[in-house]
């Protein structure tokens, strides 16, 4: 079982710089699942039923979600209908859409987990005791299963790799857009990677123009956000789940189209 999880893609120029490199990733790898993180996907926050069905239209099986999920109202009645999109699951309950599912395809079955830090992030539980009760409810009903775990603390999310430990294929870091150089299998068994980092402009400030960035920090004034599209880049993993539903490698994928 071959992964391919995508990092937070941003904006229409990650869209694109993933639809262009796909292709050769599919050569090169043969992915049997195609996960992406799409918390940035519309106009660089949030998703829309447009973004999220282009994502499908390139063949992705499931998208993951973060901080930005509610960003479009129009969405919230999408994500609620669509089994294939998932939000941190660790949000209070009663809100739009699902933080967990199971996508089949010919027999085999990934279970996909979207989580949100609370360091820095807000969330309604604790994500620890929620995955917990999560792994449970999967226990017989998915194959392999993928935590997108989205949070801002670096020690956060070190701390959730070894809390999962040999309990899930694969937990992979999202929200801070920087793919770090940790990416390994932990020694019971599952893939981890602090942050697999994002899909987007890579000449920009975690995804938004430079000099708007740089404007807001030099004058500590309120400045207007755009979306980036220079030099953009696509940052990935690729995980190689066991038959026993552990993780036999990560590869962190940096690839400039
Ligand atoms: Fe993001
Ligand atoms: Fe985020």
């Amino acid at each position: 079982m071959k992964l391919l999880f995508v990092g937070d893609v941003v904006g229409s120029p990650g869209r694109r710089v993933l639809e262009e490199v796909l292709p050769r990733l599919r050569d090169e790898h043969a992915p049997d699942w195609l996960v992406v993180n799409g918390e940035n996907s519309a106009g660089g926050l949030g998703i829309t039923e447009k973004t999220a069905k282009t994502f499908f239209e390139l063949g992705v099986d499931a998208i993951t979600l973060g901080n930005h999920a509610y960003k479009h109202r129009d969405v919230y009645p999408y994500l609620d209908a669509e089994p294939r999109i998932v939000r941190p699951s660790n949000y209070p309950k009663g809100n739009p859409g699902r933080g967990h599912t199971v996508v089949e395809k010919g027999g085999r079955r990934l279970g996909v987990v979207n989580l949100s830090g609370t360091v820095f992030l807000n969330a309604a539980r604790s994500p620890f005791a929620e995955i917990d009760s999560i792994i449970d409810d999967l226990a017989g009903r998915a194959d392999h299963v993928l935590l997108d775990f989205h949070a801002e603390a670096t020690s956060e999310k070190v701390a959730m790799g070894w809390h999962v430990d040999g309990r899930v294929t694969a937990c992979v870091g999202t929200h801070t857009h920087v793919p770090t150089a940790d990416a390994r299998v932990l020694p019971g068994g599952t893939a981890y990677v602090t942050d697999v980092g994002m899909t987007g402009a890579r000449d920009s400030v975690i995804g938004v123009r430079r000099e708007q960035a740089l404007e807001g920090f030099r004058t500590q004034m309120p400045v207007r956000f755009e979306t980036a599209d220079e030099n953009p880049w696509v940052n990935a993993v690729l995980v190689e789940g066991r038959p026993d539903g552990l993780a036999q490698s990560i590869e962190q994928l940096l690839v400039v189209p």
